[in-house]
Formats: C-alpha cells, sequence, structure tokens
C-alpha cells in the first residue's frame, strides 16, 4: 500500500505484472502446471499461482501437521499446501463433483502426494462433522460454496488449535461481500467470526483471501 490512490483499491497490477511475478515467485513444474490446466467442461475457477504459493508458505510457516481443505477443484491449491507440510503431514481435500476428486486424485498421484493427501468427495457440511475426530488442525483452507461459508468457518474455529489458520478465498465475494443476498450475508457472517476469534486480516489478493489466526 503505497499511495491514496492504491489504498483506495485501485491496482497497479498488468497481465505483463503479474505474470512476470508468477514466473519469478511461484514457477509451476510439472505437476503444478498439470493440476493448473483444468479439463474441458470443469470450470477454471483454481486459486492464481500467488494466492497457491502464498498457501504453501503460510503452511511452512506455521510447521503444519494436519490441514482441511473444503473444495479440491483438481488439486492444485492442494499440491501448494501439501508441499509445504511438515514431513509427517496430512491433508484432508473435500470435493463435491466426483469427476473433479477423480481428476484430483491423479494430479496428486502425479505430484507424488497421494500419501500424504486425502480426497473425499461429498459435501462440507456432510464430511466436515465426520474429520472432527481428527482435530485439533494446523489450519483449514475455505475455497467452496460460497453460501456455506459461516457453516466452514464455525467448524474451522471449532476445530482449529490456538495458533491455527483459518483462510477463505474469495472473501470480497466476486465484488458482492456488501450486498443483500444468502451468499452475502454467508460471507459476512464468515468475516466477523473470524475477526472475533482470530488476529486476523483481508489480505487484497484479486478476490480478497482471509487469513485469521485462532486466539
Ligand atoms: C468461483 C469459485 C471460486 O472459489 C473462485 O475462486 C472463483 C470463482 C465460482 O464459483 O464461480
Ligand atoms: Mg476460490
Amino acid at each position: 500500500m503505497a499511495d491514496k490512490d492504491s489504498r483506495a483499491g485501485s491496482r497497479y497490477t498488468t497481465p505483463a505484472i503479474l505474470d512476470y511475478v508468477n514466473r519469478t515467485h511461484a514457477p509451476h513444474d510439472a505437476a503444478l502446471a498439470q493440476a493448473f490446466e483444468v479439463p474441458e467442461g470443469i470450470p477454471a475457477i483454481q486459486v492464481g499461482p500467488s494466492d497457491g504459493r502464498m498457501l504453501y508458505l503460510l503452511m511452512r510457516l506455521i510447521n503444519a501437521t494436519k490441514v482441511v481443505e473444503v473444495g479440491t477443484l483438481v488439486g492444485y491449491s492442494a499440491i501448494h499446501i501439501a508441499r509445504g507440510l511438515a514431513p509427517t503431514g496430512r491433508l484432508w481435500s473435500i470435493e463435491f463433483e466426483p469427476r473433479h476428486a477423480e481428476i484430483a486424485h491423479a494430479n496428486l498421484a502425479a505430484a507424488g502426494l497421494a500419501d500424504r493427501v486425502s480426497v473425499l468427495v461429498g459435501a462440507g457440511r456432510e464430511i466436515l462433522p465426520t474429520l472432527a475426530q481428527e482435530a485439533p488442525f494446523d489450519a483449514v483452507f475455505i475455497d467452496a460454496d460460497k453460501v456455506s461459508y459461516d457453516f466452514y468457518g464455525a467448524w474451522a474455529l471449532e476445530n482449529l488449535r490456538p495458533g491455527g489458520l483459518v483462510i477463505g478465498d474469495n472473501a470480497y465475494l466476486f465484488g458482492e461481500l456488501t450486498e443483500d443476498s444468502d451468499r452475502g450475508r454467508a460471507m459476512r457472517s464468515f468475516h466477523e467470526q473470524v475477526a472475533a476469534a482470530c488476529d486476523s486480516v483481508c489480505v487484497p489478493t484479486p478476490d480478497g483471501l482471509v487469513v485469521g489466526i485462532k486466539r
């Protein structure tokens, strides 16, 4: 944050700058390139290379051993997270669409991470309660259906260790965060729950990334 315009929300980002910083700090190896490539018919809604790199660095910073991801898509963010885990670490990643989960599993296997990542197929609302037996977790990354962020946030805050991280993608809700809609209310409830239970920030990534350290 540098001047009046950028503090007010304008960005210096250009496609050329993004490409340069992604290539410099977050280059893709073969496994990341494969998982970033979303097959025909599957929405290309994965996080960007810099967001993925941030997830990796955050996992390393907290020496994460047990992590949950809600919303696998085809495994791009899961590869970043799993690579940041401590040597004995484990990631449970939940995906609603069986076809996405199948491709994610293949991408994670190609990355050599099949033994550290479990892709669980189903709705977060149903699968998360079954994971509570593995709590406490070091981090929970939420990147799934936006109308359920309040549920996912509450689960995360209940199942994280003190000092653990709750992280939420799309925290600006595609520009609709302050709108009077079900998902607007759910996303604002997520922000407010995290702020109440954590030392937190909404990092101004392209669509906002909430990061909270549970107190
Ligand atoms: C959508 C979902 C995401 O998590 C994202 O980062 C971008 C788009 C979507 O549902 O359209
Ligand atoms: Mg997202």
